[in-house]
């Protein structure tokens, strides 16, 4: 099988690549491109792309992911995150391409109290949100044989991400400030990698079966920012203090969800997965994560 991995230097593209070079049984091709090899914003680019290579999964991992910076850049984060997720879903449809769409918690508004499932309403409270709602609607839209794969509060040993930040400022802070009133999920790119590679095994040997639609994926559990703070000074015996302080005292340009929990539930009954705790998940990367 042929499989396009779009945006492949960032957290969940350079966790993918990861777990292709460690497999034995190389008998797929992976097409791992980012925006120098294949600028998804160009139509003429994706176009050619699909025609040269018989694709027969597009895992999109490419996105605009710089949610406050959206704010100020909405024209460019909705080129990438709804236009370009257009243009590959189209290709998608016209080579029978299967479509795989990441995308995220902040489509919702963060206002409930129980976990989200597949079903709630968007309501994006950012222009991140906003634009990554509006690529769902373009996937689907455009092509049937689509998964769109929610998921939240990512990290990897790849990238920037809050596991880093807070790494690096305990270096320099002797008090760090961490909101404690946004409730979410961790999530390791690199367990999520996995879960898209079996679910295009099971796709491929159940071809009968439909598994189009949207799933959400994160690791197991419920923490605070605050408690995910601590829980990566505890596992790495540093002795930082850490204060909880509220939204309200950390003010960032795009509003984020103050709940943000995803029901795994779909995911895991649909394609028979356990998904690790996010603490067992996170104490796992630190021996290979570089400080
Ligand atoms: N990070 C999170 O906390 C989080 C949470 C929930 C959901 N998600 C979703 O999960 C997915 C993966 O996120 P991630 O954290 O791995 O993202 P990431 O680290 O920001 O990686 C995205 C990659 O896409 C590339 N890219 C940007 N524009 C492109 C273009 N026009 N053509 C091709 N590649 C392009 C980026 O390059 P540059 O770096 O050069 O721009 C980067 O290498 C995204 O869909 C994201 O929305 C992320």
């Amino acid at each position: 099988m042929n499989i396009l991995v779009t945006g492949s230097n960032g957290q969940l593209g350079s966790e993918l690549k990861k777990l292709v070079a460690a497999k034995t049984d190389n008998s797929d091709h992976f097409f791992f491109t980012d925006i120098e090899e294949l600028n998804i914003t160009d139509e003429t680019q994706v176009k050619a792309f699909f025609e040269q290579n018989s694709i027969d999964f597009c895992i999109n991992a490419a996105a605009y992911t710089a949610v406050d910076k959206a704010e100020n850049e909405p024209t460019i984060a909705r080129s990438i995150n709804v236009e370009a997720v257009r243009l590959l879903a189209v290709q998608c449809q016209r080579h029978r391409s299967f479509f795989i769409h990441i995308s995220t918690d902040y489509v919702f508004d963060g206002m409930g109290y129980l976990p989200y499932t597949e079903e709630n309403l968007f309501n994006p409270q950012s222009i991140y949100g906003e634009t990554k709602a509006a690529g769902e609607m373009a996937a689907i839209k455009n092509t049937p044989e689509t998964i769109i794969i929610r998921t939240s509060w990512l990290y990897s040993t790849f990238g920037n991400n809050f596991v880093k930040t807070m790494l690096r400022l305990a270096q320099t802070k002797p008090e760090i400030g961490v909101v404690a009133d946004q409730i979410g999920t961790p999530t390791y790119a690199g367990d999520l990698a996995q879960v898209i590679l079996h679910i295009i095994a099971v796709i491929s040997e159940n071809k009968d079966k439909n598994f189009v639609g949207t799933y959400h994926y994160s690791n197991e559990g419920v923490a605070s920012w605050y408690d995910f703070a601590h829980a990566i000074f505890e596992m790495n015996n540093l002795k930082v203090k850490l204060k909880p302080i509220s939204t309200k005292e950390y003010p960032t340009p795009a509003r984020r969800p103050a709940y943000s929990v995803l029901d795994k539930s779909k995911i895991k009954k649909t394609f028979g997965i356990e998904i690790p705790h996010w603490r067992e998940s996170l104490k796992s990367i630190f021996p290979l994560i570089d400080r």
